[in-house]
């Protein structure tokens, strides 16, 4: 390696080490002392911050300094408080439903101790991978889990469906594995003419349909419960699958991608978005964070395929006018019947 090369391994290095240890251990430690909670209303003082912590005073502060480092705090009038990025991501997660990491900082942090820390012995067999909730759900619970996280990150999927997405002229959409719904809902708002069968697993069902009610759209999202890997599905003029297929080989996702081509009606549409996770530059965490997880387990199987792989399979089944989209991190491939 020469010099220029040797320092940008370096920082990779440094990131690797340093920037991962602080980035993460910090945000725990933030989490554990309710820190962004009790900072969500106001910037307190450094003995009210304290107290509201049950923090040695001293302590804090040195923690807070780090935090400060990295950008989540920052000081103002001799008082601490949270930076935009921190109210973002790390309060609140109601009001920022389809962007927010509380969940995911709520999950793994549990896993970090029983698991992560422990990689070696998943590695030799001595320790398994168990969730805390069942997949795939079984009860209203787990799909509340599990469908909390999966509504924290599609903000930019949604985006890039509603703005690069071609829905014209479609009048019926069934969504694959769709989630709580929030997709639906802002495809219906941004499509008025089109009307929603949702598809997920019956426990998911009522929370969709409360989802769908509570936002107006009752008339035109129709929640399902439909085995979509075993079940036969409605015939309809558009097919969403959005993030279902990432984790699956080539076989699996040809015969999801058939299962919608015999659904649609001819010159149907097929939309398919996924996480980008064939970035040569750029691993994508948040898949890998799965993958890793399926380490600990010996009937799991996840797979990283290249996403071109989705237009081979599209064209070799009788779609035409494949098209891509690549923008934040996700990809989309349209095709007609
Ligand atoms: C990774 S999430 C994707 C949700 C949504 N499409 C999105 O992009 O955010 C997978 C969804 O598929 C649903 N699901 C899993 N297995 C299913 C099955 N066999 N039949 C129907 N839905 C299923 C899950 O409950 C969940 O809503």
């Amino acid at each position: 390696m020469d010099d220029s090369s040797l320092f940008d391994a370096n920082q990779k290095v440094y990131d690797m080490v340093f920037k991962s240890t602080v980035d993460f251990f910090c945000l725990k430690g933030a989490l554990d002392l309710n820190l962004f909670e009790a900072l969500a209303s106001e910037p307190l003082s450094i003995e009210d911050l304290a107290k509201a912590t049950k923090s040695v005073p001293l302590r804090l502060n040195k923690f807070l300094m780090s935090l400060d480092q990295i950008g989540l705090v920052e000081q103002k009038d001799g008082k601490w408080g949270l930076t935009p990025f921190s109210v973002q991501f790390f309060t609140a997660p109601e009001q920022h439903r389809n962007l927010t990491f509380v969940p995911f900082m709520d999950y793994l942090g549990k896993m970090i101790e029983p698991y992560y820390l422990r990689m070696a012995d998943v590695v030799r067999g001595e320790r398994n991978f168990t969730s805390f909730t069942p997949y795939p759900p079984r009860t209203r619970e787990d799909s509340d889990f599990y469908e909390t996280l999966h509504r924290s990150n599609t903000f930019y999927p949604t985006k890039l469906l509603v703005e690069r997405g071609n829905l014209k002229g479609v009048k019926h959409l069934v969504d694959m594995g769709g989630g709580i719904g929030d997709i639906a809902i802002a495809l219906c708002r941004a499509n008025p003419d089109l009307t929603v069968t949702l598809i997920n697993l019956p426990s998911a069902i009522d929370l969709v349909k409360e989802n769908v009610a509570d936002k107006g759209f009752s008339d035109r999202i129709t929640p399902v419960a439909i085995d979509m890997y075993r079940e036969p599905l409605p015939k309809c003029d558009a097919v969403l699958i959005s993030r279902i297929l990432y984790p699956f080989g080539e076989q699996f996702s040809r015969m999801l991608c058939q299962k919608a081509y015999d659904t649609l009606e001819p010159d149907g549409r097929l939309l398919l978005l996924d996480m980008n996770i064939s970035d040569d530059h750029s691993p994508n965490y948040d898949y890998l964070t799965h993958y890793l997880s399926s380490v600990g387990t010996d009937f799991v199987q996840m797979e990283f395929k290249h996403h071109n792989t989705y237009s081979k399979i599209m064209g070799e089944i009788g779609f035409k006018d494949i098209k891509f989209d690549d923008a934040w991190d996700n990809i989309l491939f349209q095709a007609v019947k």
